[in-house]
């Protein structure tokens, strides 16, 4: 049709109009609710920045505490969902076991999962922040063929979280301060970023009067992608490739910029991001902490550093203006704390479920919204005949 514009990747058409999060990023600013992000990085919570992104004000004290304890009363999983996970090979990628048990997930609740129940939404917005925490860590447990361990609803969310990960069965799991308050921050900065792939998913998903089970499993399975979520694994597994290899970095850039077998700098460039990812600068701090904290030094966190020395003085990376982006730095980070590389993204998907339930709570109460449609230009064969049809 005449009014069709074509926009391949969405880079100049809004599809929304959203108030949760604002980005700049010509100067690399990002900001929830209107609260800058090094703030909310620095003295928040994950569950309190979860409660200011799903209901758009900060909560008071008595507010978090209530749906704090809302959480961790939600948190125990089916145990028939349990034994779904041992129908999955152990070879199983554990984002693809997320998305498949969160979308197993819908099938226990199909009763109370209408999107128009205000109750119904309410309930599982909990059940989502509760479980899929939960089943991450089973993913993890899976995958290293450990026992799965049943929440302990006496510990925080994060530490909760790191008990069901690392701890085992009979044994006292001690939770570290500082991995603690690292994973925090780490989650913290993942918890929203306005349009991006997985969230477009949700919207998109949601938008057809899909629950919000089915819309979040569909953006997990969008954010698994390598050019997504999934650059904090392709990072981690850039830096050991070149380390094992013995390639130069310097050679190594040079692929990058003769584009030789399609190989790019992963954890660097940003759709919006023209400057610093301003969650990028975080996590490099953080990276340096960390490790000294835990007393762990890593050749790759040193070799990250050089990677990003060399790609910020030469013309390619700054004619295109391509800085690191929260995935070059954070992939150090969870190795440093014990996660396998293949968790990373799992790890990401955990940080940004709360952005994606609030996308999905201001999509259903935006009274503008429409089933998500879009247009294309037809580029095929004018009508024809069937042979022998005329
Ligand atoms: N390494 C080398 N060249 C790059 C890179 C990179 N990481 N990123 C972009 N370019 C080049 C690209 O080849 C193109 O060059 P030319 O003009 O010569 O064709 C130019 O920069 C513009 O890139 P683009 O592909 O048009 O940019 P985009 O906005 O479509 O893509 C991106 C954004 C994030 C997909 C891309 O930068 C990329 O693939 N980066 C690596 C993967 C990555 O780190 N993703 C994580 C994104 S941040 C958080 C998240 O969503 O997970």
């Amino acid at each position: 049709t005449g009014h069709t514009t074509l926009d391949y990747g969405f880079v100049n058409t809004s599809a929304t109009k959203s108030a949760i999060t604002f980005i700049d990023g010509d100067q690399g600013i990002l900001r929830y609710r209107g609260y800058p992000i090094e703030q909310l990085a620095q003295n928040s919570t994950y569950l309190e920045v979860a409660w200011l992104l799903i209901y758009g004000e900060l909560p008071t004290a008595d507010e978090l505490a209530a749906f704090d304890e809302r959480i961790r009363h939600h948190t125990l999983l089916h145990e028939d969902l349990k034994r779904f996970f041992s129908s999955l090979p152990t070879t199983a990628h554990p984002m693809s076991v997320l998305s498949s048990a969160t979308a197993a997930l819908s099938t226990y609740y199909e009763s109370e999962s209408d999107p128009n129940n205000p109750e119904h939404v309410e309930l599982n917005t909990i059940r989502m922040l509760a479980k899929l925490p939960v089943i991450a860590a089973y993913a993890h447990k899976k995958s290293i063929g450990q026992a799965f361990l049943y929440p302990d609803n006496s510990l925080s969310f994060v530490d909760n979280f790191l008990k069901l990960n690392f701890g085992v069965l009979s044994e006292l799991y001690e939770i570290d301060p500082v991995m603690s308050r690292a994973l925090e921050r780490l989650l913290i900065l993942h918890e929203d970023h306005e349009q991006n792939a997985s969230t477009s998913t949700v919207r998109l998903v949601g938008s057809t009067g899909a629950n919000q089970f089915s819309s979040i499993s569909a953006g997990i399975n969008a954010l698994y992608g390598p050019l997504h979520g999934g650059a904090n694994e392709a990072v981690l597994e850039m830096l050991g490739r070149i380390r094992d290899s013995g390639e130069s970095v310097q050679r190594f850039v040079e692929r990058v910029k003769n584009k030789e077998d399609g190989v790019k700098l992963m954890g660097f460039g940003h759709r919006v991001y023209k400057n610093y990812d301003p969650r990028a600068k975080l996590v490099k701090e953080s990276a340096d902490e960390v490790l000294e904290a835990l007393g762990i030094s890593d050749p790759l966190l040193d070799l990250a550093k050089e990677l990003e020395e060399l790609a910020l003085s030469d013309d390619y990376f700054r004619e295109r203006r391509l800085y690191p982006n929260v995935d070059f730095y954070t992939g150090v980070i969870y190795k440093a704390m014990g996660f396998p590389t293949r968790m990373f993204t799992v790890l990401f998907a955990i940080g940004r479920l709360p952005g994606w339930l609030a996308h999905w709570r201001e999509m259903q109460q935006d009274p503008q919204t429409k089933i998500g449609r879009p247009q294309q230009l037809y580029v095929g064969s004018p009508e024809r005949n069937y042979p022998g049809a005329n």
